[in-house]
């Protein structure tokens, strides 16, 4: 919580770090463009028919990407995973390939499928919820699942140190091109 002046902001801090998330990186692709961020924030969100959200920060490549792709998917890390986490939320696709820097295969649509992250699940991207915040709401409808049953989940608290790549605040400068 950015926002001390909101009344139980201090409270709030407190529950979400005792609600210590479970740790994911999304990927997308649109044309040759591939993308992939490390998320928090993102909940399976209907049972039947599944649904499952994902909230891309606005400043994030992967979130450019993914507001014109068809198609995204969804890794669950491990605790182990720390050198997967450092690549997708310490970097960014504005700067570097972060997909050439690691294994991956093409999922259907052609979305990178992270081969070191065997709990997964492809989907389409249903609805972009932008309601004026810094983040918007990708909801998504999953293809089809892959797991290996044996995940000990990467938490927030894990990762917390990290630097991520852009800070949510921040946009592309120049904004346009052809304002440069
Ligand atoms: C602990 C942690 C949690 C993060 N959670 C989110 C998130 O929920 N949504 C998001 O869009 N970015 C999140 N990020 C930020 C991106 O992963 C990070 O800025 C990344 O470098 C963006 O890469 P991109 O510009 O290639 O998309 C998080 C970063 C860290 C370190």
């Amino acid at each position: 919580v950015s926002e001390p002046s909101l009344p139980g902001a201090e409270a709030f801090r407190t529950l979400a770090t005792r609600l210590d998330p479970a740790m994911a990186v999304v990927t997308t692709v649109e044309g040759n463009e591939r993308a992939g961020c490390l998320v928090g924030f993102h909940a399976q969100c209907s049972i039947a028919p599944f649904r499952y959200a994902v909230w891309l920060s606005k400043a994030n490549h992967t979130f450019r990407v993914a507001s014109r792709a068809d198609v995204l998917a969804v890794h669950f890390l491990d605790r182990s995973q720390i050198d997967v986490a450092t690549l997708f939320g310490t970097l960014s696709g504005d700067d570097v390939d972060k997909l050439a820097l690691c294994g991956w295969d093409r999922g259907p649509g052609g979305v990178p499928l992270v081969r070191s992250c065997p709990n997964r699940f492809a989907s389409r991207r249903l609805v972009l919820l932008d309601e004026g915040s810094d983040h918007a709401c990708f909801v998504l409808e999953p293809m089809a699942f892959e797991g290996d049953g044996d995940l000990v989940p990467m938490r927030l608290s894990d990762v917390a140190h990290l630097d991520a790549g852009h800070e949510a605040q921040e946009r592309p400068a120049p904004p346009t091109e052809r304002a440069s």
